[in-house]
């Protein structure tokens, strides 16, 4: 190659920034020296921040990279996870501290105290053993937001068996994918479940999945629902009630240690490609990086602070950030079990005023939406409880941000963009709370402890000011070991771009900006490519986005005769403007204008080729933009396979919304 053009151009430019009170840097769990004594040690480091935990036999080794890309962390120690999470808690005196404050989507509540989770999950933990699980073995769990999904997950984690959760919104054929390939001898799930105001059964569709599954022995059902969904399916020998079997058990437990490196959990992750991943994550390792980033980043004071973290137990999220981390740091957390809108659209900030909590993190999605529901909602409510803010999933908007930060935040809660993946375990790269300037729509740095880069096609790091691929260029404690059953597979998706190197290759693409300040740009398949310009996705949506009509933008790349791909748009507009309801001729004035943002903002390059008023996006249930589905018709093409769809009927919504006639040059 002749000359190196840059992986990624950087358009987009953000001056804002905020530095942190003083009042919050006094008492802030991180600081700043944190960065330069990881550097210096990085694996001292770590073995400082595993001495959180209660480890029944100390570590000979901090980290074994000799096997690399196979990872051991603390080599020779041992632990047990659920007793990291629970006992060690009562032991010390705070038994009674409420553990979760649940809150049922029809408005039932149950607070759990340490001392009462302690009992549920030895009676689980007994009750699984009476099955026949053992270590090693595997428990799938579909179950939505209730107590028992974390009491299941403990329990498992409790007796060395590997929990594979799995979404509770997924189908009977995904359900039926991830409990084959794990072989699973257990599955959990609930009778019904509350959604949206209604009861729905939940059962049924296990029974359809499990359907000749050879290696379930046992469904153990979750009574939620109970009589309101009619007569519950029973297969004899197999099924059996949860609170009868845990009835039925002593509710002591002796939890036994196991090796730092035995497994913990397998959770699946779709590819592009292929059937999904099941991502490996092993004990010491993920639950110190757990505990350190819970600690550090969302600056956590045990016996003080209630968080609430909104993510569901079936996404790596609800994995680390509702169970393991805030648990191992004897958090107070809401668990909330509905939707955000049942029964009316203020459901959070109403929670929010009632518990008092002061940690909130939740995902750009559900920011986005809050806005387009309007400012006066989160008015009405008392939130000067909340004192710090987090965000995870996906880049966050710069205008969603200042939103966020304005609107749910007082102007004055500091913001964490905390980017990780279900491959990395824990948050990797985020602002530290007292410590940074932040900036809305950036990431920042990586965390103290992670070393992470940004390099070119060569795997050359970039200039400040550049673009390019995000790379991980040292081990980590809660990375995945290994894709379940395919160690190939492991090596050659996340370590063959970069091989020699020897970097793990995140899939992002992500800039500098200016000051050294990390801004992820999305995956690098969203990446468009105008007149030879790599144009972020990303990019021209927060563009869009900073536009006062606009309330959501999804942008695709369509194959374009002239330059290779144009920018196609599509929006949702805010509150009364949305596209369905205003006629095509004023439609027609905000796409110019529009098109006229855009340029203005990162310059004529990025112009929409079309924009399309829409009244929805197609997402999948974990809030991400399905691009290819977009491309489809920005490329007037069948839509393909719409099955992951959260709501597979958006896409006719669109195209029915398109044959009305679309808004091109
Ligand atoms: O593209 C990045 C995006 O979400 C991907 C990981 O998705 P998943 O494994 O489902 O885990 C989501 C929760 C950790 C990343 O490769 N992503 C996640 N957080 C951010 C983000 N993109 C930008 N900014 C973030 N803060």
């Amino acid at each position: 190659m002749a000359e190196q053009s840059p992986a990624l151009d950087n358009l987009l430019s953000e001056s804002r920034t905020f530095p942190p009170s003083a009042a919050f840097a006094a008492q802030a769990n991180a600081t700043a020296d944190a960065y330069a004594k990881a550097e210096t040690d990085r694996e001292r480091f770590w073995e400082e921040q595993a001495e959180r935990l209660h480890w029944d036999t100390r570590w000979s080794q901090v980290l074994d990279w000799s096997g690399a890309p196979f990872a051991k962390w603390f080599v020779g120690g041992k632990l047990n996870v659920a007793y990291n999470c629970v006992d060690r808690h009562v032991e010390a005196g705070h038994g009674d501290q409420v553990a979760i404050h649940w809150v049922g989507e029809p408005g039932d509540t149950r607070d759990i105290t340490y001392a009462q989770l302690q009992r549920e999950v030895c009676r689980a933990a007994n009750a699984l053993t009476s099955l026949g699980v053992s270590a090693h073995d595997r428990v799938a769990i579909q179950l939505q937001m209730v107590p028992e999904a974390i009491i299941a997950m403990l329990a498992c984690a409790r007796i060395g068996a590997m929990h594979s959760v799995v979404f509770g919104g997924f189908s009977p054929a995904a359900l039926r994918t991830r409990v084959d390939d794990a072989s699973a001898k257990v599955v959990i799930t609930s009778d019904g479940q509350y959604r949206r105001g209604k009861a729905a059964p939940m059962k049924s569709a296990v029974d359809e999945a499990l359907e000749g599954a050879e290696s379930v022995e046992k469904l153990l059902v979750v009574r939620r629902t109970g009589d309101e969904i009619g007569e519950i399916p029973w297969k004899e020998g197999r099924d059996l009630w949860w609170h009868e079997l845990l009835d039925s058990q002593p509710d002591e437990h002796t939890a036994q240690p196991f090796d730092s490196e035995h497994p913990l959990f397998i959770l699946y992750t779709s590819g592009t490609t292929g059937k999904p991943k099941g991502i490996l994550h092993t004990s010491g390792g993920y639950l110190t990086q757990a505990a350190y980033t819970h600690h550090t980043v969302f600056d956590h004071k045990a016996g003080e602070d209630v968080y609430w973290c909104t993510a569901d137990i079936g996404w790596v999220t609800g994995h680390t950030y509702i169970v393991y981390g805030p648990l191992a740091n004897r958090a107070r957390q809401v668990v909330y079990e509905g939707t955000p809108n049942t029964p009316h659209e203020g459901r959070h900030w109403e929670i929010v005023q009632n518990y008092k909590v002061s940690l909130y993190y939740t995902a750009p999605t559900l920011i986005r939406t809050f806005m387009k529901w309007g400012d006066d909602i989160p008015a009405r409510y008392d939130l000067s409880s909340l004192r710090l803010l987090g965000t995870v999933g996906e880049p966050i908007n710069p205008e969603a941000w200042m939103w966020y930060r304005e609107h749910i935040g007082g102007g004055s809660a500091p913001i964490v963009d905390t980017w990780w993946q279900t491959e990395t375990g824990g948050i990797m790269i985020s602002p530290l709370p007292g410590v940074t300037h932040t900036k809305p729509g950036s990431a920042q740095r990586p965390i103290p402890g992670i070393s992470a880069k940004v390099v070119d096609d060569s795997g050359t790091e970039v200039p400040f000011g550049s673009g390019g691929y995000l790379v991980i260029d040292k081990p980590w404690p809660g990375m995945l070991r290994t894709i379940w059953g395919d160690d190939q597979r492991y090596k050659d998706t996340y370590w063959s771009t970069f091989a020699d190197a020897g970097y793990y290759f995140a899939g992002d693409g992500a800039k500098y900006d200016d000051d050294g300040d990390i801004w992820l740009l999305g995956r690098v398949d969203d990446v468009m490519n105008v007149s030879g310009h790599r144009i972020s996705t990303t990019e021209v949506e927060s563009a869009l986005v900073s536009h006062p009509d606009v309330a959501e933008a999804a942008v695709v790349g369509a194959t374009d005769e002239t330059t290779g791909q144009g920018v196609v748009a599509f929006v949702i507009l805010r509150g009364g403007t949305a596209g369905g309801t205003a006629s095509d001729a004023d439609n027609s004035e905000t796409v110019n204008a529009l098109r006229q943002h855009v340029a203005g903002e990162i310059g004529p390059i990025a112009k929409p080729r079309q924009i399309m008023v829409v009244p929805e996006l197609p997402k999948t249930r974990s809030g991400k933009i399905m691009r290819r589905l977009l491309r489809d018709v920005a490329e007037n093409r069948e839509v393909g396979d719409v099955t992951t769809l959260a709501d597979s009927s958006v896409m006719d919504l669109i195209s029915a919304g398109l044959h009305k006639g679309s808004d091109e040059d």
